[in-house]
């Protein structure tokens, strides 16, 4: 493999972009507007200057880096790539069209990065289902350490075996998982923001002292309140309805706070507010 091909520059897609030139892949990045391409560029050559700064890559590597990414707002360019990773907006009709636009050549495989859609589902909209595989990185993924490699049913041993490779080539470490709702790390701990949410409406404890207790009591680095504003209470609400509907087991229902929290728009670090308030110099705990 030498081309990697990322389809959509957000969060997650410039991340990859970023961790692929920096493996010494020629990358394609594309999105639908210049725009996005270009400011996912900016991100990208920004955080490659915080890591020179901070010794973890040199100056040669990142300019070496930036100079094997090419922007596109046109999927076709996927053509010459080896491996395409899908990482746009989480829209099964939207992921569908993408992989029908595209002009593969026949040994190119094509990867998903999607929190909560069926890889085998979204295998069934490819003409590659033996090629086609889950890839969940996790944000931010120039530091995060981890990928779920996800095989779906028609999934080959070699499209698989080529998934671990290319996340050891990453300086990645994968895990495996069946292709379950939410996978390995979601299903396990989202649940557990979820019961966090549940304490605080019945008034078991302050924000402040379920993180604390959290942080102290099991040693996680960050409360689970602070851990859900940061990944978004509206996407947090959208992996338990998925785990809820997906297995049908009342476990995974949403506590009724979460469920307000994101009708009143407060989705957390994003918007400004969610158990803290993130408007002034430091996040002031709102409960
Ligand atoms: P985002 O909203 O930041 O970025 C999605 C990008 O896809 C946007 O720039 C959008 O313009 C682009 N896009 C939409 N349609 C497109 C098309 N037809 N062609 C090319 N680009 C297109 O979303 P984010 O957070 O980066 O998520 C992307 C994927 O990664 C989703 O499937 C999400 O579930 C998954 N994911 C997100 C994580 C997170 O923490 N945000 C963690 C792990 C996976």
């Amino acid at each position: 493999m030498q081309t990697i091909g990322v389809i959509g520059s957000g969060l997650m897609g410039n991340g990859i972009a970023h961790v692929a030139a920096l493996a010494g892949y020629d990358v394609i990045l594309s999105d639908v507007e210049m725009s996005r391409a270009e400011a996912a560029r900016s991100t990208i050559t920004k955080n490659l200057a915080r890591m020179v700064g901070k010794g973890t890559a040199t100056q040669d590597a990142a300019d070496a880096a930036l100079a094997r990414l090419t922007l596109t707002t046109d999927n076709a360019a996927h053509e010459a790539a080896d491996l395409v990773i899908e990482a746009a907006t989480e829209n099964e009709s939207v992921k569908a069209k993408i992989f029908q636009s595209l002009t593969l050549q026949p040994h190119t495989l094509l990867a998903t990065n999607t929190s909560s859609i069926g890889i085998t589902r979204l295998a069934s909209t490819t003409d590659r289902a033996d090629k086609f595989c889950g890839l969940h990185f996790f944000n931010p993924v120039p530091l995060m350490a981890l990928v779920e490699i996800i095989p779906g049913l028609a999934t080959s041993a070699d499209t698989t075996a080529a998934m671990h490779a290319f996340a050891t080539r990453l300086g990645k470490t994968a895990i495996e998982a069946a292709d379950s709702p939410a996978f390995i790390v979601n299903r396990i701990l989202c649940p557990m923001l979820n019961e966090a949410i549940f304490a605080l409406g019945e008034g078991v404890g302050s924000v402040v002292d379920i993180d604390t207790g959290l942080k102290l009591g099991a040693n996680h680095p960050m409360g689970p309140l602070t851990l859900a504003d940061f990944v978004g209470l509206d996407t947090l609400l959208s992996i338990m309805r998925v785990m809820q509907d997906g297995t049908g087991d009342p476990k995974y229902r949403p506590a009724p706070l979460l469920v307000r929290y994101v009708e009143a728009g407060w989705l957390g670090r994003k918007s400004g507010r969610g158990f803290y308030d993130y408007t002034g110099p430091e996040p002031v705990p709102t409960r």
